[in-house]
């Protein structure tokens, strides 16, 4: 396996100069991806990533798939609980099924290439700057700062709005066939997010945009404004997609009942032996 000494060569920076923020270029570029953001809900970078360091990737996220822990469970939309209140048709009291497993931080070699880059300076203050935080940070949980996605056979995310306000994720490698990411874009808080939701929900596809899954892309992401889903994957080779989470103060943590949700425990395997 191929080792670099830097993050800064993982990536395509002749294509998205991003650590050149103070400069002309850098802050050009940089301005373009937010208005991308607020325009279309996300910021995709197609071959972020350039070849030779996307195959050390895919090779370092495969060798620890098998430590993904799998969850399975429905949920509404908004990913509230069930409210037996409202009518049995409303859509909120839609369920939808989702099936996927996530390889947690404490999992992830801290000399992997994937660490280096969620670790790399420019990249934080790059994907800082398209969400507009004046303050940011990596995230401190020690299981979900920086995790990886597997969809195996069956996988599947289920349509809903996020309760983050962004996500930050890296295709890695696609599915033999589904795992598709649809979504529709900027539609909470509408007069009509009811009726939108609702239909998508009921299969129409009118304002559905599909994301195709092309490795090496970096996807800036406002899930809580973009209904969206991932359809089900089949085959062998599992989707993966590492999840790169930041946030406004430095010591912030998903809960513990997020952890036992989404890793089965609520602390790392340190943690957990004192
Ligand atoms: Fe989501």
């Amino acid at each position: 396996m191929k080792n670099y000494n830097s993050a800064a060569d993982l990536v395509d920076l002749a294509q998205y100069p991003i650590t050149d923020l103070h400069g002309q270029e850098g802050y050009a570029f940089a301005e373009r991806c937010r208005q991308q953001y607020l325009e279309t809900g996300l910021c995709a970078l197609p071959e972020f990533i350039r070849p030779e360091a996307l195959e050390v990737l895919v090779e370092e996220a495969n060798a620890v798939s098998g430590e993904a822990y799998f969850c399975k469970n429905v949920h509404n939309a908004y990913l509230t609980e069930d409210n037996p209140n409202l009518a049995p048709d409303d859509i909120a009291r839609r369920q939808e099924h989702t099936y996927v497993g996530s390889v947690p931080y404490d999992r992830i070699g801290r000399d992997t290439q994937l660490c280096e880059l969620y670790h790399w300076d420019p990249l934080k203050d790059f994907i800082g700057h398209v969400l507009d935080k004046k303050q940011f940070y990596r995230f401190a949980d020690p299981l979900g700062a920086c995790s990886i996605n597997v969809f195996v056979d069956g996988g599947e995310h289920g349509w809903h709005f996020d309760e983050s306000e962004f996500t930050v994720t890296l295709m890695l490698q696609p599915p033999e066939s589904g795992g598709i990411f649809e979504y529709v874009p900027m539609i909470r808080g509408l007069d009509n997010e009811k009726e939108i939701v609702t239909n998508v929900l009921n299969g129409d596809r009118k304002n559905v945009v599909e994301l195709p899954f092309s490795a090496g892309t970096l996807l800036i992401f406002g899930g809580n404004q973009t209904i969206h889903r991932v359809t089900r994957v089949e085959g062998n080779r599992p989707r993966l997609v590492p999840v790169l989470c930041f946030a406004e103060r430095p010591d912030l943590t998903n809960s513990e009942s997020v952890r036992q949700l989404f890793w089965g425990r609520s602390g790392s395997e340190s943690e957990s032996r004192i």
